[in-house]
């Protein structure tokens, strides 16, 4: 799935009044509050040094269509798949909590919803071969941690074992992150009118750092529990 001109331009926009309520540079709100960082293939340092964003910066600067420069650098530098990808779920390990930290992009090429109930079971399927990789790979791993928007919908965590999706609870928005930017989002890429309008009047509004975070439709949702919840729900076999 690939982003939207206009979802760039809600990130931008976003980034613009940042700059403004927070009284900071715009190349820091660009870089600290959207996801552009992340999705133009780069670490989670967020080094403002970096050779390709500094090329980004230059090139925004000086652009005459900012939100065209932007998908197009995006367009360039995305990365397709994730490493540990899974079909539409993938993964990174934590050494040193010995969690593992899942992920949702979609990435299924069936017309019906990613989430849909005709799709239920292939997500199911994908996860499963997940933590049965996990199990061989990463034995050391006790634990799985989540951190999305998405345990929000019920067609999501219907996915997860109980005990996991009871843990979910509130965090602060995350603003580098497609765990909180995913909601303005159809599985095409395209703006979800709903949410983007909400987001759009309570960002028009916000003459406060707390206001402004407070715009986005959906919280963040934090969930966490033993990874042995996940081989018992999917039956991994422990001799996989
Ligand atoms: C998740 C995603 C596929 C949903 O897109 P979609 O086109 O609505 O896909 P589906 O039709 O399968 O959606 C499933 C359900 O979630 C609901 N939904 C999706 N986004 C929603 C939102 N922002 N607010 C409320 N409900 C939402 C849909 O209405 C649908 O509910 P229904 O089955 O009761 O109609 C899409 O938002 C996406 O790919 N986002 C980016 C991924 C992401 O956020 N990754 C970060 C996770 S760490």
């Amino acid at each position: 799935m690939t982003w939207s001109v206009a979802f760039i331009d809600l990130v931008l926009r976003f980034a613009r009044t940042a700059a403004d309520i927070d009284g900071e540079a715009l190349e820091e709100s660009l870089r600290c509050k959207t996801p552009l960082y992340l999705n133009f293939g780069l670490d989670r340092s967020f080094d403002p040094a970096n050779p390709i964003w500094q090329e980004f910066l230059a090139g925004y600067e000086r652009a005459f269509e900012p939100t065209g420069w932007t998908h197009s650098f995006y367009l360039v530098h995305a990365r397709s798949y994730p490493e540990s990808a899974f079909g539409c779920f993938s993964y990174h390990y934590e050494p040193e909590t010995r969690c593992m930290r899942l992920h949702f992009g979609n990435r299924d090429s069936c017309t019906d919803g990613p989430l849909s109930v005709r799709r239920q079971q292939n997500r199911s399927d994908e996860l499963r071969t997940l933590f049965s990789s996990v199990r061989l790979d990463l034995p050391e791993a006790e634990f799985v941690r989540g951190r999305s928007w998405m345990y929000n919908l019920p067609a999501y965590r219907r996915l997860f074992p109980p005990d996991y999706v009871t843990t979910a609870d509130p965090v602060a928005p995350e603003l580098q992150f497609m765990s909180l930017w995913g909601q303005f989002i159809d599985r095409n890429g395209n703006l979800r009118p709903k949410a983007t309008d909400i987001f759009r009047k309570h960002m028009d509004t916000a003459s406060t750092p707390d206001e402004l975070r407070d715009s986005f439709p959906l919280p963040v949702l934090a969930t966490h529990c033993s990874i042995q919840y996940f081989f018992d729900f999917y039956g991994v076999d422990p001799r996989t």
